[in-house]
């Protein structure tokens, strides 16, 4: 039950347009009333110690004089001396240990680690008193953050981060347009913010924007080309450019890191051979690790993808991977630089034929038995899941056998399987499902969040690493709602404890204001989100029935089998499911500890949403909730796309509430993913339905009593089409003008009881064109729509027929009686040759 909306509109400040700019850091005017009863109580002097211009602390003032403004409409002076207890109450910023060589010990002295701070709003004051410089900064952004939620109550605490690496990674490629997968490998918000065309871009202001962002949720780090690394990174062209953005980072205490190829000393260098070993490469990598400190001496250090879908590395020399991460780690060390290596090592051409093959395997393969070769600031790099980000995985058993390796683990906050930002996808609580994982080393407690930052096996070195790829679209990351989970990112990374429905709500207050209607209706619709998406892509633990070879994006199961790439699911007629157990299939299940282990080898005591992870089993296979497997997915998939209709009338009722540019922005989208969840309900279900010919209990798979298949309607300049996947159209087909400047028509006798009806029809999509659709009803026009979806949408876009152009609009309500006639007008533009699936008339309550 939704709480109903508290609307006090008395206190709602008046509504300014907003287009995302400054995410979660809008310092937004408190309703008045508020703001008049505490903005006195708050000191209109801030003592900072030791600032100096550049660095954190200045940044610190600086925020702090924008947010109360902002926030209260509070001026405020700045002092530069002052002790704790002075006559005039103040905000006081210093670092502790110049606060101390300034004033003199402290009583009860704040124990604080690396970037921790000590917050206190006791006594009229404020004190803030960073373990560095950026920890003061974080503390704050806390503070900051407090009064815009209107938290105003007084509280003293010490705030220290659970790991030490907190780092942000991008998929950038340094080309703007060549390269596989555009600007940013599987970035959906635009091009990147750093490069064009093979440089550092002229114009960085979006760089210092993300800077705050990134700081005021503790990013301490961020790596700024792609993993796919392009070695004209290093160029000395480029560098200068990279020292540019470092110093844009540096005032927020974010350290830039690089990404390295390690065919560099080739490709960029004039050497012949990249072999670790070799000594030419490792003087050509010390003097290159040199050079790079000398350019950006505060480096936070480097990122490599080795031997892993075509990167070079060690083992194109038959070297080990733990000689080549320490040919770069060495150099870095002596720079202070942390070399994190990543573990996504694995075979993309692994026989499928073969029942013992697993990917999953490859992390524990490959580098179990280097645990304790490599040098102390490599740290090993570990996707949450053994395969690759998807919807539900278990994680990785490489947290649970590295033991004298620091690790990392690596999340997306881009959501490339996960709906490319199209679909709402609130990741908190996948995240914590991973992080509060017992893998029980040694029989003993061993959650991968102790794991991760280092506590479980006694690292100094260890924690987080998200993929984010925001990108120059103005929101960021391409969908408003899709910031919370770069914000809640940072929350995570600092306290992997934090409360996925507190984080949401804290978010959606900084982003919204505090109208508890928005937040409920927010946090909601996000604690929803996971599994509506898990149940209409994959479930029980099959993966994102995706298109892996292609966009990532639309449905299509069968992509997941018969190819070297490993994100097997191995469907055939009767049985489904990867058999990972150690007696009879790739034995990924022994990787774990003995007690996860024996609990994942059996079919009783696998959880029902890992057992396909797990296990092969037949589709009448009858699982604990008493359904059988092939009638689960049906009935998941009908259940997940019916939730996916909730999100657009719990949206709607937020109208007015905030600015209408943000409102209608992610409208569209919502729409659209209603429409889409529908595309891959269908996708799927018709897929296994055809292959194991099992029915659907409830009759729903097949039958579409209130759908018109275009190529069943009178065609005129239409001609019939088949699509592939079939399964991502009705009925397998669809219509498209034979040539792209014939305008084509398709027309209907309507045979539906006379009535109201909710208009829809489904159509394909196209980059490169906007076709054009009029539709009449008795010659009347009763809706127009334009194939625009390519426009703003960020999707990895399709020039095919299939699950990722599929998409369906929605035209309103139409009244309509028996023998009427339904006409549709498609103009072609560009390759859209106005393609049409189907059209539906949905009665009152009907979902299809
Ligand atoms: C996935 C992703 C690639 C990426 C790779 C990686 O496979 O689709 O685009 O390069 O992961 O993490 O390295």
């Amino acid at each position: 039950m939704r709480p109903l909306f508290w609307l006090a509109t008395a206190l709602i400040p008046a509504v300014m347009a907003e287009d995302g700019l400054d995410g979660w850091l809008r310092y937004a005017p408190l309703p008045d009333k508020i703001a008049k009863c505490y903005a006195k109580s708050i000191p209109s002097q801030v003592t900072v110690l030791g600032a100096t211009d550049g660095l954190p602390l200045a940044s610190a003032v600086k925020e702090l004089k924008l947010g109360l403004k902002g926030i209260l409409g509070k001026e405020v002076d700045i002092s530069d001396e002052g002790c704790m207890g002075g006559e005039t109450p103040s905000i006081l910023l210093s670092t502790l240990e110049n606060y101390v060589s300034v004033c003199g010990d402290l009583d009860d002295p704040p124990e604080l680690d690396e970037d921790g701070f000590y917050f206190n709003t006791k006594d009229g004051n404020v004190v803030i008193l960073g373990s560095n410089e950026r920890a003061t900064l974080y503390g704050t952004f806390e503070y900051l953050s407090r009064l815009a939620q209107a938290r105003f109550e007084p509280v003293e605490y010490v705030d220290n981060p659970e790991a030490n690496i907190r780092w942000g990674n991008h998929w950038d490629n340094m080309d703007y347009t060549t390269s596989t997968h555009g600007s940013i490998e599987r970035g959906y918000a635009g091009v990147s913010i750093f490069f064009k065309d093979n440089k550092i871009r002229d114009d960085l202001s979006r760089v210092e924007q993300y800077a705050r962002l990134l700081s005021s949720i503790r990013i301490n780090a961020i790596v700024i080309n792609n993993v796919n690394a392009n070695p004209i990174t290093l160029t000395d062209e480029n560098l200068a450019g990279v020292g540019r953005i470092a110093d844009l980072f540096r005032p927020y205490g974010v350290q830039v890191a690089l990404s390295l190829n390690f065919a560099s000393p080739v490709e960029l260098g004039d050497l012949d051979t990249f072999d670790p070993l070799d000594e030419d490469v490792v003087r050509w990598w010390d003097g290159m690790v040199d050079k790079i400190y000398g350019v950006v001496p505060d480096l936070a250090g480097f990122l490599n993808k080795a031997n892993s879908e075509g990167q070079p590395g060690p083992l194109t020399y038959n070297r080990t991977l733990a000689e080549g991460a320490n040919l770069m780690a060495r150099p870095a060390a002596r720079h202070g630089g942390i070399f994190m290596f990543r573990a996504f090592v694995y075979d993309h051409h692994l026989d499928h034929r073969d029942w013992y093959n697993d990917r999953a395997n490859a992390a524990v393969d490959f580098f179990k038995h280097h645990d304790g070769e490599f040098e102390d600031n490599v740290v090993v790099q570990i996707k949450y899941g053994p395969i690759d980000f998807q919807v539900r995985e278990p994680p990785s058993t490489l947290f649970a056998n590295l033991r004298h390796t620091p690790v990392a683990v690596e999340l997306q906050v881009t959501q490339e399987y996960l709906g490319q930002q199209n679909h709402l996808f609130y990741l908190t609580p996948l995240w914590r499902d991973i992080l509060d994982f017992d893998l029980r080393v040694d029989g003993e407690e061993s959650y991968v969040r102790d794991v991760v930052s280092g506590k479980r096996f006694g690292h100094k070195l260890g924690g987080y690493a998200a993929v984010i790829n925001v990108g120059m679209d103005r929101n960021w990351l391409g969908s408003h709602l899709a910031m919370s989970n770069l914000y809640a990112y940072g929350r995570i990374a600092w306290d992997s404890s934090s409360d996925s429905v507190d984080v949401v709500e804290d978010w959606t207050r900084l982003t919204f204001g505090l109208d508890r209607g928005v937040i409920d209706t927010v946090a909601e619709m996000s604690m929803l989100s996971w599994p509506m998406y898990e149940n209409y892509t994959g479930n029980l633990g099959v993966q994102t029935l995706t298109d892996i070879l292609h966009t990532h994006y639309g449905p299509n199961p069968a992509s997941q089998d018969n190819n070297g790439w490993g994100q097997w699911t191995r469907a055939n007629r009767y049985s489904i499911g990867m058999d990972r157990t150690v007696w009879n299939g790739t034995g990924y299940a022994g990787q774990y500890p003995a007690e996860v282990a024996e609990r994942f080898e059996h079919i009783e005591t696998t959880p029902d949403n890992l057992l396909l992870w797990f296990h092969h089993v037949p589709y009448t296979h009858v699982l604990k909730s008493g359904k059988t497997v092939i009638q689960h997915f049906y009935d998941a998939h009908y259940d997940g796309a019916e939730a996916a209709q909730t999100l657009v009338p719990m949206w709607e009722s937020l109208k007015g509430r905030f600015d209408d540019e943000r409102y209608e922005h992610m409208l569209h989208r919502l729409v659209y993913q209603a429409g889409h969840a529908i595309v891959w309900r269908d996708a799927v279900n018709y897929f296994y339905h055809n292959l194991s010919g099992i029915e659907d209990e409830a009759g729903r798979v097949g039958s579409h009593p209130w759908r018109i298949e275009v190529e069943d309607m009178e065609l005129d300049g239409y001609e019939r089409v088949a699509v592939t996947p079939p399964s991502t159209a009705s009925r397998f087909y669809a219509v498209e003008a034979a040539a792209n400047a014939t305008v084509a028509t398709a027309t209907a006798t309507l045979g539906f009881p006379a009535g109201t009806y909710r208009l829809a029809v489904n159509y394909y999509d196209l980059p490169d064109g906007q076709a054009s659709y009029e539709v009449f009803i008795n010659g009347e026009e009763v809706a127009a729509w334009e194939g625009d979806y390519d426009l703003y949408l960020g999707n990895t876009k399709s020039e095919f027929l299939d699950g990722h152009s599929a998409a369906r609009r929605w035209l309103g309500e139409v009244t309509i009686a028996e023998g009427d006639e339904l006409k549709i007008v498609g103009r072609p533009d560009g390759i859209e040759r106005a393609p049409l699936d189907y059209v539906v008339f949905l009665p009152e309550g009907v979902v299809d």
